[in-house]
């Protein structure tokens, strides 16, 4: 899916589909699928390295990942760099540096968090001619003063602010929106209410796209599953057997064969 063909989406009522990667090797087997768009989200300091959240992310650490994933990506799909906690507060010059490496790396666009005190950041990174994707609703990097990951935008007072915050967004011309854990009903007012592209996670039905973290999606932890995560692989158990398979055929002298024998 190319740049151009976000607006073109949302008048032809085409969903977006998008998920996260963090490494070359999903990259290879992404870029095989029909997925429009693919997020280096800074979940990947919690999925690749187990960090407790997102505000542990580096700017090196998603640079790094984004040049795996750019690496293994052959056919046209948007590569989006999440810009990481802070990395958009400290002035123009170090979000620009950012930036600089995101797309030198090879990332097409980036992502960042929130819009009070992002404006002229946002405008700035449009204005030098790289693609911004607005996030509102649940923003992970200010976990500490949200308290926990509760759902946005509940309350009239707050939804409000969400449908205000989303029109600034589209007005300062970002290309898409990704809204974080808030009701569908909220989701639909603001998709049907600004024209570039929603892309919903936790946000129900009604959005012009969804997005998912990959390892939800495909089943990779045994204990944690979001409500608004659909598992379409039971990954854990399968390779969890895949490995006990391997140790056995170990243990049992039937690894390696005659044919897996020089
Ligand atoms: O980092 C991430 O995975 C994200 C998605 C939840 C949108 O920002």
């Amino acid at each position: 899916m190319k740049i151009t063909e976000f607006k073109q989406r949302k008048k032809s009522k085409k969903k977006i589909s998008m998920i996260t990667c963090y490494d070359y090797t999903f990259a290879r087997i992404i870029d095989s699928s029909n997925i429009d768009t693919i997020l280096i989200g800074d979940s990947g300091t919690m999925v690749m390295h187990g960090n407790p959240s997102t505000v542990h992310a580096t700017v090196d650490e998603i640079t790094l990942m984004i040049k795996g994933v750019a690496t293994g990506i052959q056919s046209e799909k948007l590569i989006i760099g999440d810009m990481p906690f802070l990395s958009y507060r400290r002035g123009i010059k170090y979000a620009m540096r950012t930036v600089n490496k995101f797309i030198k790396a090879g990332a097409n666009a980036v992502k960042l968090e929130g819009v009070t005190g992002n404006k002229k950041v946002i405008k700035h990174i449009i204005g030098s001619g790289v693609p911004v994707i607005g996030h509102i609703g649940l923003t992970p990097q200010s976990i500490n003063s949200l308290g926990n990951y509760c759902i946005q935008g509940k309350g009239k007072e707050d939804a409000a602010k969400l449908l205000g915050e989303a029109n600034q967004i589209a007005e300062m011309g970002c290309i898409a929106l990704v809204l974080e854990c808030i009701p569908s009903d909220l989701a639909k007012e603001i998709t049907e209410t600004i024209d570039i592209p929603t892309i919903g996670i936790g946000a129900g039905r009604f959005t012009d796209g969804q997005v998912l973290v990959l390892q939800d999606m495909l089943g990779m932890y045994k204990d944690i599953s979001p409500k608004f995560v659909r598992q379409y692989l039971k990954g854990f158990e399968l390779m969890s057997n895949a490995l006990n398979n391997f140790h056995n055929d170990v243990q049992s002298l039937d690894f390696p064969n005659k044919q897996e024998s020089f």
